[in-house]
């Protein structure tokens, strides 16, 4: 079948992904990374869900002047250009809550800076004309959280009771611009059982892909305190047949339809992740799935959090303050604030958030094999043929929708 794909597609494949993503970051891993690959801040820590696995959802302080400001942005976007880092996530708390964030990815794009923005959509569907051509004109990527299509699970997860409705919304809106989005889901005891439904459904309204992940258990804000109980939001180890067949099912549906998921990328660790959440097993999951663990995220990833603190990862309580000693430039700052964790992922000395890092973790799986291929050869050879599968489905389908007409209604 392959043998039909036009050389016009293929090479589109090729020169689009590949060349902007895979290779700048192979060459970092194999050879030298010059500088992080992007940014992410948190706009602010204000909020309008109450999810239950989330600590801004009980702490909301005020932040005062401490809480970054347009000028702030525009700071980090200018030290950005400066270094070529093209890629800026904004974040949150709720990213549209911020004032002046359509100007912010206005100024980052006039700089050639991208932008993805993470919301819970309670208020895109809300969005100007002006504010919508702004994402249009500047390719902005946009990801939405949706826990479950079923509005009883989403209110719930969400903590609201119009989160369903008006992510639904914001997706028809940003639809109708062409604007590219991605629906973010969080796996919990809540909705594991349905996954492959959700899939399917989602498939039916159009959305074309689909992250999920498992509930961190430890703080997503390590100024704040983590959640009581949290991990016990995480699906039950005498449950994760059912939550493995789910993702089996999303893994082959998603081979011959145009919805993409990253299924294929959690599959060889969630179990161990789930388990270690669940204290049924001991030690630090990730070495489970790789005998040597190399943290990728520490060296490609400016974080920056609702305060202007510099966090040394996501995770990790900020130490440096883009406030004070500005003049020494973000990387700088940046290079300050992750010196002790590199050297101690380095060494081997992890922290103990690190068991509870999954959000990150597939891209770190990745860089460790690619980075120590002889010591993670089972790894590399489990993820090689996931990888070799995937390269052939997204092929199969690009020809496909080529050659076939629409089976949906949208
Ligand atoms: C922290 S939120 C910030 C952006 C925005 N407020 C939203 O909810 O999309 C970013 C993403 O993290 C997810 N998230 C929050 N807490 C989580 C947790 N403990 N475990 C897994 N995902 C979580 C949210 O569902 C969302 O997709
Ligand atoms: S996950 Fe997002 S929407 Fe939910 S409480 Fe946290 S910041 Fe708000
Ligand atoms: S939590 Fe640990 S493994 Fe995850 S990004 Fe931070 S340092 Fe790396």
């Amino acid at each position: 079948m392959f043998i039909f794909i036009s050389k016009s597609c293929l090479a589109k494949f090729m020169t689009g992904k590949i060349i902007r993503n895979y290779l700048p970051e192979l060459y970092a891993l194999v050879i030298s990374r010059k500088k992080p690959a992007m940014v992410t801040v948190n706009l602010t820590n204000r909020c309008n869900q109450r999810c239950i696995y989330c600590e801004l959802s009980v702490n909301k302080s005020d932040l005062g002047d401490k809480a970054l400001s347009l000028a702030d942005l525009k700071w980090i976007i200018d030290e950005m250009a400066v270094n070529k880092i093209r890629r800026i996530s904004l974040c949150g708390g709720e990213p549209f809550l911020f004032e002046g964030i359509i100007e912010v990815i206005a100024y980052a794009g006039s700089k050639g800076i991208r932008c993805s923005v993470t919301t819970n959509g309670m208020t895109a569907h809300k969005l100007s004309d002006n504010a919508l051509n702004v994402l249009v004109r500047y390719k902005t990527q946009v990801n939405i959280s949706i826990d479950s299509l079923d509005e009883t699970i989403q209110s719930f997860t969400r903590g609201t009771s119009s989160a369903l409705k008006n992510a639904l919304l914001a997706i028809e809106l940003l639809g109708n611009k062409s604007i590219p989005v991605t629906v973010l889901t969080a796996i919990s005891r809540y909705n594991y059982h349905s996954l492959s439904g959700f899939l399917y459904q989602a498939y039916e309204k159009g959305i074309m892909n689909i992250l999920f992940q498992p509930i961190i258990y430890y703080s997503n804000y390590p100024d704040l305190p983590v959640i009581e109980r949290k991990s016990e939001l995480n699906v039950p180890v005498d449950k994760l047949d059912i939550l493995m067949r789910e993702l089996k099912q999303i893994h082959l549906f998603e081979r011959t339809h145009q919805i993409s998921t990253n299924v294929y990328r959690i599959l060889p660790w969630l179990e161990f992740y789930l388990k270690r959440a669940a204290q049924t097993e001991e030690g630090w999951f990730f070495t489970k799935v790789v005998n040597k663990f190399f943290c990728r995220e520490i060296y490609a990833i400016i974080d920056i959090a609702y305060d202007g603190g510099i966090q040394p990862c996501g995770l990790a309580l900020a130490t440096v303050d883009i406030h004070a000693n500005r003049s020494e430039g973000l990387i700088s700052l940046w290079s300050k604030a992750t010196e002790e964790l590199k050297r101690d992922m380095l060494l081997g000395r992890y922290h103990d958030f690190c068991n509870g890092c999954c959000h990150h973790f597939s891209r770190n799986m990745l860089a460790s094999v690619i980075k120590y291929p002889l010591q993670n050869r089972n790894a590399a050879i489990q993820l090689g043929a996931l990888l070799a599968m995937r390269f052939l489905s997204v092929i199969y389908k690009r020809f496909l929708k080529k050659h076939s007409k629409p089976v949906r209604g949208k």
